[in-house]
């Protein structure tokens, strides 16, 4: 049971690891988090603020550490990583937590904050949660990140299968925006990042499709 008071504590803890940037850019993804689990996981919200509060405590380790600490514990995406270093940090949190934050060394946590900067083949609504929240978050300034954010809520559908499909969407397209990003800049994406894409596009066709076979049963 995680209660207001251990998140206060957790929150207390983190902010001693992190900068003031950091730290600033760690609430605001905590209360885009708790905004968003209304609508899709209103009973995990304890544990969605606490994913959020952790999930870049390894982001300003050196990163010989943080491949040190992804080495230690078999990370099976290591070598992939270790040539797209900005994603490593999340690989080593998800690690890390064990050791310093054990009691939060749940599930669905480890598996949101492991994918939070690439997605991933399969992604829970609590993993694609954490993923959105970081990039649309309050405190970001970048223009991308606030678009994104807009889009994300001022399109909210008020039917829950149609709230599905737009977390998806809104998913895919931060994922697609990535991958320009760093093409547009002469920068090979990480493969997890194309796997991720490609996973959410193919569920979406999907879904699609079967809508059209819904609404045209004479075809
Ligand atoms: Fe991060
Ligand atoms: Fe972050």
């Amino acid at each position: 049971m995680i209660g207001d008071k251990e998140l206060a504590e957790l929150k207390e803890r983190v902010g001693r690891r992190l900068s003031e940037k950091r730290f600033r850019h760690t609430e605001g993804v905590v209360e885009e988090i708790a905004r968003m689990g209304e609508i899709y996981l209103p009973d995990a919200i304890p544990e969605l603020k606490a994913a959020a509060l952790l999930h870049d405590v390894a982001k300003e380790l050196p990163i010989e550490e943080q491949i040190q600490i992804c080495r230690e514990y078999g990370d099976p995406e290591l070598d992939s990583a270790v040539n797209s270093p900005a994603i490593l940090h999340g690989h080593a949190a998800s690690y890390l937590i064990l050791e310093i934050e054990p009691k939060y060394d749940l599930p669905e946590i480890i598996s949101a904050i492991y994918k939070h900067t690439t997605g991933g083949e399969k992604m829970s609504v609590f993993d694609k949660l954490l993923f959105l929240a970081d990039f649309i978050e309050p405190n970001r300034p970048w223009q991308p990140c606030r678009d994104a954010r807009e889009a994300f809520w001022s399109n909210m559908p008020s039917d829950a299968d149609a709230r599905t499909r737009h977390l998806d969407e809104s998913v895919l397209s931060v994922l697609e925006f990535t991958l320009r990003y760093l093409r547009d800049r002469g920068t090979e994406p990480d493969p997890a990042t194309e796997r991720s894409a490609a996973s959410l596009r193919r569920k979406l066709n999907e879904t699609n499709s079967s809508h059209q076979i819904k609404e045209n049963p004479n075809d």
